[in-house]
């Protein structure tokens, strides 16, 4: 470890914190663009970001439960129960139960952080020790690794998907990624709906993952973010509806911050019968709670029956309407992608496109398509891909309008490249 003048003075700790790697290139050039949006009328050449996991498409539906004048208890400016609130937790149950899990839960079940980053972070640390392994299917959602190897020190272990069966994973590829880890494996996190995929798994696919889980006494946590954010024809399966119980070893994870496009209010939620987790979880709750203002608000979205059945039609009805722009779109200009049918992406398979299959080549390609289309897929380095040449394509991040000519963008620059 060197020291630089960032670094002086700090722990080891601290040190290696200033020491490694910075934001990936396309985030700092994310929030760099950001500052000139594309606008038709006065910033027509203007930023379109397709790289931030947002949901900007339903603003409108949540604008009034945002600005409506609501009755605040005292209460909410005090110290509460860090994991959230009985009454918070008693009306969150009574919603996962219905919208998310597929069957009852109890409070008691339940423990809510500033974010499922917040949860997968803590929930680790009480489930593995620095230098042991954790299971994660490629390409994925790149923020596990920040998540699980920053702080609690873990070693993730990619399990990489096949691009001929659509990067599916299944028992087959779990013993293989076990075989040759070369870090005992504690437990696996998987993915449904998936980010960057946009795939379902199915009850089957959910049961063979889970059965061999179980089989080696390994944890199993479920990423279900994107729970109600499914628009195919595959419907969305929780883990909770495999089991009368979950156990010891399954947990699941679930946020506001997608399925309510609500990442800013910072607010996620863990499910698990394993008193152990619970105890360990709440001890470490005070330094990421969240605000009881922000429960409070969030309290009233989960108890109105009625405005939660428009918001999720109305979503997911959205998501849908942009994925059509999007798939309709690159298969009208022969871009391949693999098929999605939740979240909010499309993994567009540009390997075609590509100088050579090498990651300077991908690069050069998300360079150029920064450069002359003013335009920001996440290049698949970013995801853990296998092979250079896949970009995540999130096309819920603008609105319908700047979606098309973000996809216009796209095909334009892309042609320009194979003829420059
Ligand atoms: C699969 C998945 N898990 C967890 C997170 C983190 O969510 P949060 O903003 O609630 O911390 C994300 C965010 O993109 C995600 O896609």
């Amino acid at each position: 470890m060197t020291d630089t003048p960032q670094s002086q003075g700090l722990s080891r700790r601290g040190r290696a914190l200033v020491d490694s790697p910075s934001m990936p290139t396309y985030l700092l050039e994310h929030f760099v663009r950001s500052a000139e949006p594309y606008d038709a009328a006065s910033s027509p050449h203007g930023y379109i970001p397709f790289c931030v996991a947002e949901n900007s498409l339903v603003w409108d539906l949540i604008e009034p439960k945002v600005t409506a004048a609501r009755a605040i208890e005292p209460r909410v400016l005090g110290y509460d129960d860090m994991v959230g609130p009985l009454h918070f937790r008693e009306a969150l149950a009574t919603f996962m139960s219905k919208w998310v899990l597929g069957r009852p839960v109890r409070a008691e079940q339940l423990a809510v952080l500033a974010g499922a980053g917040s949860i997968l972070e803590t929930l680790f640390y009480t489930l593995a020790d620095a230098g042991e392994g954790v299971l994660v299917p490629t390409p994925s959602y790149a923020g596990f690794w920040m998540d699980l190897e920053g702080r609690d020190g873990l070693s993730i272990v990619e399990v990489p998907g096949r691009s001929d069966a659509q990067f599916r994973i299944g028992p087959a590829e779990l013993d293989a990624a076990v075989a040759t880890a070369e870090v005992p494996v504690r437990a696996l996190l998987f993915t449904s709906p998936n980010n960057p995929l946009g795939t379902v798994y199915g009850p089957e696919e959910l049961e063979a993952i889970l059965a061999w889980a179980e089989a080696r006494q390994i944890h199993v946590v479920f990423d279900e973010v994107y729970a109600l954010s499914v628009f195919g024809e595959q419907a969305f399966t929780s883990a909770a509806t495999l089991r009368e119980e979950l156990g010891d070893y399954v947990h699941i994870v679930w946020a506001f911050s997608k399925d309510f496009a609500a990442s800013g209010l910072r607010c996620g939620v863990l499910v698990s019968d394993n008193a152990g987790v619970h105890a360990g979880v709440s001890s470490l709750s005070y330094w990421s709670c969240c605000s009881g203002d922000t429960l409070a608000l969030l309290k009233d979205w989960i108890t109105d029956e009625a405005w939660l059945d428009t918001y999720v039609q109305g979503m997911r009805s959205r998501l849908g309407e942009a994925h059509r722009t999007v798939t309709a779109h690159l298969a009208a200009h022969d871009v391949a992608c693999v098929p999605s049918e939740a979240a909010f992406f499309v993994l567009v398979d540009l390997r075609a496109h590509l100088d050579e299959p090498t990651w300077q080549a991908e690069e050069d390609l998300w360079r150029w398509l920064l450069d002359e289309a003013n335009l920001n897929l996440t290049p698949g380095v970013a995801l853990r891909s296998e092979h250079p040449g896949l970009f995540r394509l999130c096309f819920a991040s603008v609105p319908p309008a700047t979606l098309q000519v973000g996809m216009n963008r796209l095909t334009a620059a892309l042609t320009s490249y194979a003829s420059r």
